[in-house]
């Protein structure tokens, strides 16, 4: 869309966190994760999200990390699968597209796509910590 203007504060980084949660949370195939396997509580969690986002896009020092550590304790709870992220990673592009274009919106998009593969890396048996069931083979990671 034209005459669109570029993510440049917290408050449009809200816009697109909103905007994605409305529709995650509904959405058949990851809105479980969100209202059933985490069960969320939204006011607590969307603070957080700006948080994460603005330390990426602007180096506030904002966030504080964990966030990879919560998937991994979600995907052991219910399966995270490439699907699911391939969905999580349309929605979040179609909502930072429906707002906002530039050079900010391009990188919160291209900074959630090359976050997907670690986080999937991190989920891999092998990699999980503490886990039940050790395959022989496999390094167990206690960390
Ligand atoms: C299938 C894909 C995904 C699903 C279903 C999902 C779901 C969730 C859920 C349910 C939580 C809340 C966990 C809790 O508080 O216990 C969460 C937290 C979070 N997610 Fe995701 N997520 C996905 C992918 C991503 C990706 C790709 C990113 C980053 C680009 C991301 C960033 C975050 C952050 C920053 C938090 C907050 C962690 C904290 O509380 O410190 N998520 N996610």
């Amino acid at each position: 869309m034209q005459n669109q203007k570029d993510i440049e504060s917290r408050e449009d980084i809200a816009t697109v966190v909103r905007a994605f949660y409305e529709r995650a949370m509904q959405d058949p195939d990851i809105g479980p994760f969100f209202t059933e396997v985490a069960a969320i509580n939204l006011e607590e969690h969307l603070p957080v999200m700006y948080d994460f986002w603005e330390n990426l896009l602007f180096q506030t020092g904002t966030y504080h990390g964990g966030m990879m550590y919560k998937h991994i304790l979600l995907n052991q709870q219910k399966q995270l699968t490439r699907e699911h992220f391939a969905r999580w990673l349309s929605l979040f592009e179609q909502e930072v597209d429906r707002h906002y274009a530039g050079p900010v919106a391009l990188e919160m998009k291209k900074r959630a796509r090359s976050i997907i593969p670690s986080m999937q890396l991190k989920m891999r048996p092998s990699m999980l910590p503490l886990t039940e069931g050790r395959q022989p083979g496999r390094r167990n990671i206690q960390s």
